[in-house]
């Protein structure tokens, strides 16, 4: 029988506050895979310097390469392409992946493929399972919280997003308000687990087929919560205010994602980015899903929160479509996931 050739992708992930870089074989297994988080240099600040970051991001990427090829004991002359994080992101982070990656296909003869960041979170399921479309995926991170739906592999409809702060936005922002160590998502999940929906606080529903979403109400009542407290010299129980804010979080996420499910009635759905790393929102959503007809899939914790992986897997589509990027390809901080997904 004739063995089709494997698919080596080198991937690039530098768009916040990792550093990182994968191998990943015919877009669903991962070789290797390494990440420098940067996020101890970051807890002093309470969140993410972008000169900070991008000055990391140089000092690492070399090592991190040198790591990922040790790793998988594979040198450059096996890798098919080279996959970056184009963008959205910060500027100067993206721009240390771009510039290496354009670096190593260049000096190599490699092709070179750019990544738009939330198809690789929501990649980084296929590394688990095959897709089946109709597919939904929540995505939620710092800097995103979407409904998107696909109907075939590499294209995307946005048919929801949030209309002001992102989901894990509002989390780090009510962290820091309550004091918690930067980032502040994982630390609320924590005091969740151990506290009562005791607090009542707002669910934005907005209209009723809207499959948008609203935080920064829920985020001010929870501030002026924690200060109405503070000056009253009160003290609240800091898990009962975590698992408050995160039901009313996990609500709205999964109500909604359920609906658009229903509606657009998908075969899968999927969760995707940092914020899908929360134990609250994958035990309700996995409930939620439990006696339906499609199939509910999240991805291990460890890629949920950014890295190259997922990047390597999403790149496979594009290398599969004979999408190149030129080498003029430059960081956008601002990438559109539909025009990039209408390449
Ligand atoms: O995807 P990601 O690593 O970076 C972006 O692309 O934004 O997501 C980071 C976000 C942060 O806001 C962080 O607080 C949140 O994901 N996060 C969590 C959890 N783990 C990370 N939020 C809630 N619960 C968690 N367990
Ligand atoms: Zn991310």
């Amino acid at each position: 029988m004739n063995k089709e050739k494997e698919t080596y992708i080198l991937a690039i992930e530098t768009s916040c506050d990792e550093t990182a870089a994968a191998i990943i074989k015919d877009g669903k297994q991962v070789v290797s895979n390494v990440v420098a988080s940067q996020i101890e240099s970051h807890k002093r600040f309470g969140g993410v310097v972008p000169e900070v970051a991008s000055r990391h991001h140089v000092e690492q990427i070399t090592i991190v390469l040198e790591d990922v090829f040790k790793e998988a004991s594979l040198s450059i002359d096996e890798i098919d392409a080279i996959a970056v994080t184009e963008g959205p992101g910060l500027v100067g982070a993206l721009l240390v992946g771009v510039s290496t990656a354009k670096a190593l296909a260049f000096a190599n003869q490699k092709p070179l493929i750019g990544v738009h960041h939330i198809a690789g979170h929501i990649y980084a399921n296929r590394l688990q399972e095959e897709f089946d479309f109709p597919l939904l995926a929540l995505v939620v991170s710092g800097g995103h919280t979407e409904l998107i739906l696909m109907r075939e592999h590499g294209h995307f409809e946005v048919i929801g997003e949030t209309r002001d702060d992102a989901a894990g936005e509002a989390y780090d922002k009510v962290a820091r308000t309550m004091k918690l160590p930067y980032p502040g998502g994982p630390e609320i999940d924590r005091l969740a687990q151990k506290g009562n929906d005791i607090l009542d606080f707002p669910r934005a529903w907005l209209e009723e087929d809207s499959f948008d979403f609203s935080f920064s109400g829920l985020k001010s009542a929870v501030i002026n919560t924690l200060h109405n407290a503070q000056q009253k010299g009160v003290t609240l129980n800091k898990e009962d205010i975590a698992a408050s804010f995160q039901a009313s979080v996990v609500d709205v996420l999964v109500e909604k994602t359920y609906r658009a499910a229903k509606v657009h009635q998908v075969k899968q759905v999927i969760v995707a980015g940092g914020v899908a790393a929360n134990r609250g929102l994958r035990e309700a959503l996995a409930n939620k899903f439990a006696d339906q007809p499609m199939r509910f899939s999240v991805p291990p914790l460890s890629l949920c929160t950014d890295n190259a992986a997922m990047i390597g897997a999403a790149a496979m589509i594009a290398y599969q479509k004979g999408q190149r990027a030129g080498w003029d390809l430059n960081a956008n901080p601002g990438l559109d996931l539909e025009m990039y997904s209408d390449r």
